[in-house]
């Protein structure tokens, strides 16, 4: 038997449930033994569950799952960022395996948790924390078995995704799309880590410390997120044959890297910009094998599910490494350089702030009530010193790269 403890049993809870029982037969012809979910531990016993429950044994006590002796593997679907480090931490002391899903907590804590799996022997798996039900991460680790991977990034959050096509295509304004992925259950109550792009953030960083073989810390990628997106920036990119595109990427630059996570101005024909909804696009590029686009649902829960169940089939067909993927080689930031032409939108209008950033527009786009334009090449620095000096405050512009 191979026995797993599933920590949480919400929406990537229960597709595991489901995917385990709906493919019970054929994963025990398989792994030549059944895969037996021994204990499920959840916040609330007393919440009704979509699934009937009757025959899993479900605690809120995760000694009953550390001290479960036939429990080889940890799943781990909560959403919990400081518990939940915790059980997995004391999970793989305690010799169990452990696959998470939880990118917020695999962000935070990604090179010790590595370490104390390769210190133990164990696998620490977490395929499902990016990009959902697409099988990035093992692809990526394949690929640098013989290639240095010099770019990777792309779309990894569905949510802005739906909401930018949403705009672009329909016509609506950004708090009815909003309204919308919240109603359809793309985006949770509390948008924010979604829409302001630490979802993507924290992604990026598990990609890119892995892609990059270097440490790439959260605080290490530029941010700039989608809240502050309007119908008229639509109606520009519109006119200009491009899309905006919340995107994700990292890239080394010489001996260093740059990181960013920023909405991006892309022509209409680029193929991340034929991503729509709420699928994502992750390409990496290696010195060998050149560009590999990877796209597909980037989240939901049988996808996420299956991400993660398919960590948990190689941990029981052993055909994992115990060795942290993490790699040695020391990179220096080089975002604070980045260099590109930038759409800049000001929420306010007068002859001064038009004339103070006379010297960095290439093209006016609109002015009157706001002011639109597009710079020139020059480092991100600069703008943000333009923005500080004028006293403009990030409720009070949006503000994208123009992809070449
Ligand atoms: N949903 C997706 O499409 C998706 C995609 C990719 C990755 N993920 C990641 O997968 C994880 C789970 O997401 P989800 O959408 O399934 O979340 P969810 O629907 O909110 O479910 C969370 C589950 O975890 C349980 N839980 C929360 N904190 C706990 C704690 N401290 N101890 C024990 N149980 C706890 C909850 O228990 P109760 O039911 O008793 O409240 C619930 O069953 C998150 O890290 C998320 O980022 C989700």
């Amino acid at each position: 038997m191979i026995g797993v403890g599933l920590l949480g049993l919400g929406t990537v809870g229960t597709g595991i449930v489901e995917i385990l029982e709906d493919r019970k037969k054929e994963l025990e012809e398989l792994l030549g033994e059944p895969v037996v979910i021994r204990k499920i531990l959840v916040l609330n016993k007393k919440k009704p569950r979509k699934l009937n429950t009757d025959r899993y044994v479900i605690t809120t006590d995760f000694k009953d799952l550390i001290n479960d002796k036939d429990i080889q593997i940890i799943l781990e679907a909560t959403g919990d960022q400081d518990r939940a480090y915790g059980y997995l931490k004391e999970a793989l002391i305690g010799g169990k395996h452990v696959v998470s899903a939880n990118k917020a907590l695999v962000s935070k804590h990604l090179e010790e948790l590595s370490l104390l799996a390769e210190e133990k022997g164990l696998a620490f798996l977490y395929e499902a924390s990016v990009a959902g039900g697409i099988p990035v991460l093992k692809a990526l680790k394949d690929q640098l078995r013989l290639n240095r991977i010099n770019k990777i990034g792309g779309i990894v959050n569905g949510t802005c995704n739906f909401i930018l096509t949403r705009m672009g295509d329909e016509g609506l304004d950004y708090s009815q799309a909003l309204k919308e992925a919240q109603e359809i259950g793309y985006a949770e109550l509390d948008p924010r880590d979604d829409v302001e792009g630490l979802d993507s953030l924290r992604k990026l960083r598990i990609l890119a410390s892995l892609a990059l073989q270097t440490r790439v810390g959260e605080e290490d990628i530029l941010l700039e997120g989608i809240e502050g997106i309007s119908k008229l920036d639509l109606e520009l990119a519109n006119k200009l044959g491009r899309r905006f595109k919340l995107i994700a990427t990292a890239r080394r630059v010489g001996v260093g890297f740059e990181a960013q996570v920023m909405p991006s101005l892309l022509k209409k024909e680029s193929q991340l910009s034929g991503v729509c909804g709420a699928y994502n696009m992750v390409e990496l590029t290696g010195d060998k094998i050149g560009s590999l686009s990877f796209y597909g649902l980037g989240a939901g829960g049988l996808p996420t599910a299956n991400a993660a169940l398919s960590d948990l089939l190689d941990i029981a067909v052993g055909s994992y490494s115990s060795k942290s993927p993490l790699g040695q080689e020391a990179l220096t930031n080089l975002g604070g350089k980045l260099e590109a032409s930038f759409y800049l939108r000001i929420n306010k209008y007068n002859c001064e702030l038009e004339q103070a950033f006379k010297p960095i527009i290439e093209e006016l786009l609109f002015s009157g009530t706001q002011l639109v334009v597009l710079t020139k090449k020059l480092p991100l620095k600069e703008i943000y010193y333009q923005l500080e000096s004028q006293s403009i405050s990030k409720n009070d512009y949006f503000l994208a790269r123009l992809e070449a």
